[in-house]
């Protein structure tokens, strides 16, 4: 076996390689072509479908001639922290053995920042100890460097409704002003907090508001996602039905994060060929893992928002939470009551609403092993 192989051909933290990348072809030659053609993008889905691995996934797929730098900003907490990420990252795209590297480490260099390296992996990290007017500064150089490259540049800004909670001031209109006249470099956006992301891009008072080109992220085509999983049984060796994959596709409703997990540990404990009997188990083990935190869900809520959200999970999908038939099947009083809990339930990122195929709006609960727990009780 090649030993570049991954042990478990279904990673599910975090991407590995087009080889263990199923499809999204159409997804990643729009974003392709829209940086081709200067346009930035934003990208929308519902939590853990995948948007940061086709982020990845596109800066591994790059046409000549371009390059890309990818940058997740959770864990920064202020422009300087963001400038720290933002050169780190290219350090480290473009190392500096060839001459763009060189040329970049030097106009880095020139910006005098502390370069250390990472005590894990050795990587070299960029650090700048400077006033906030020199990070506004210093992060339209490091623009203006790519901008006159003979290459182009796509950065990819993963978790970009952090800036919302950055002290600097409307640093979203900052950003749009110093990245709108850039014809070299172009951006990909995304993040996790899908009404905070919609918020930015798609509200008419935001700066950023149709400033970039959207594209909705749907689940995986079922069938490609289960032939994918066939095969990738097949490539090591082992064996697994259409019959038990579509199962398996159905238990985890095809949301890519839940579906990797129930195949890592499927594959993980088949000898050789998976059986139904497998997968059940290693599903009933999977909620059994969980319970301490779906209990914890339960302790951080009022009664009503905890019988609101058995009551969706139980349904799987609701797209009238007021009709009477609902609030009476499961008891949940008024309407008034159900829109209060809702609004918690939502902000918590334990519900979700979305639109269906024909435009009518629905709920869903977000982790689909909670709603699979509920179903089981
Ligand atoms: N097309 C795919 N084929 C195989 N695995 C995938 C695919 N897309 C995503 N995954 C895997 O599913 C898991 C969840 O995906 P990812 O983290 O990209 O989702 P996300 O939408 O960014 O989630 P979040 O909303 O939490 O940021 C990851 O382990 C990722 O590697
Ligand atoms: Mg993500």
């Amino acid at each position: 076996m090649n030993v570049n192989l991954l042990e478990n051909p279904f990673p599910s933290t975090t991407y590995h390689g087009a080889e263990y990348f199923c499809d999204r072809e159409a997804e990643t030659a729009r974003l392709i072509s829209n940086m081709q053609n200067g346009n930035s993008t934003t990208l929308m889905a519902i939590r853990r479908i995948g948007k940061t691995g086709l982020m990845q996934h596109t800066l591994s797929q790059l046409p000549l001639g371009w390059k890309g730098i990818y940058i997740d900003i959770l864990e920064t907490e202020n422009l300087c922290q963001f400038l720290n990420l933002l050169t780190t990252s290219i350090i480290n795209a473009v190392p500096e053995k060839n001459n763009i590297g060189q040329m970049f480490g030097n106009f880095i260099k020139s910006l005098r920042p502390v370069i250390s390296f990472d005590t894990l992996t050795g990587a070299p990290q960029a650090t700048f100890d400077i006033k906030p007017k020199d990070v506004e500064a210093n992060i339209s150089s490091v623009f203006q460097f790519l901008e006159k490259q003979a290459f182009k540049t796509v950065i990819a800004i993963d978790e970009f409704q952090q800036i919302l909670s950055y002290p600097e001031k409307n640093t979203d209109a900052w950003l749009r002003t110093r990245i709108q006249h850039l014809k070299n470099v172009v951006f990909i956006f995304s993040g996790s907090q899908q009404h905070l992301i919609s918020e930015l891009f798609t509200s008419p008072k935001r700066p950023f508001f149709r400033s970039t080109q959207m594209l909705k992220l749907e689940k995986l085509n079922h069938t490609v996602y289960r032939n994918f999983i066939v095969s990738m049984f097949k490539k090591y060796n082992k064996e697994i039905s259409v019959a038990i994959v579509n199962e398996m596709l159905e238990w985890t409703n095809n949301h890519t994060f839940y579906v990797q997990q129930l195949c890592n540990r499927v594959f993980a404990v088949s000898p050789k060929k998976a059986t139904s009997k497998i997968w059940k188990q290693q599903a009933y083990l999977l909620l059994k893992e969980q319970e301490t935190v779906f209990f914890s869900f339960r302790n951080m809520l009022t009664n009503p928002q905890w019988q609101l959200l058995k009551a969706i999970a139980h349904e799987g999908v609701v797209y009238q939470l007021t009709a009477n038939q609902f609030l009476k099947k499961f008891d949940l009083g008024t309407s008034a009551t159900v829109l209060r809990s809702l609004k918690t339930l939502i902000g918590y990122e334990l519900v979700y609403n979305e639109f269906d195929t024909k435009g009518k709006q629905y709920y869903s609960v977000y982790d689909v092993f909670f709603q699979r727990w509920t179903e089981s009780r």
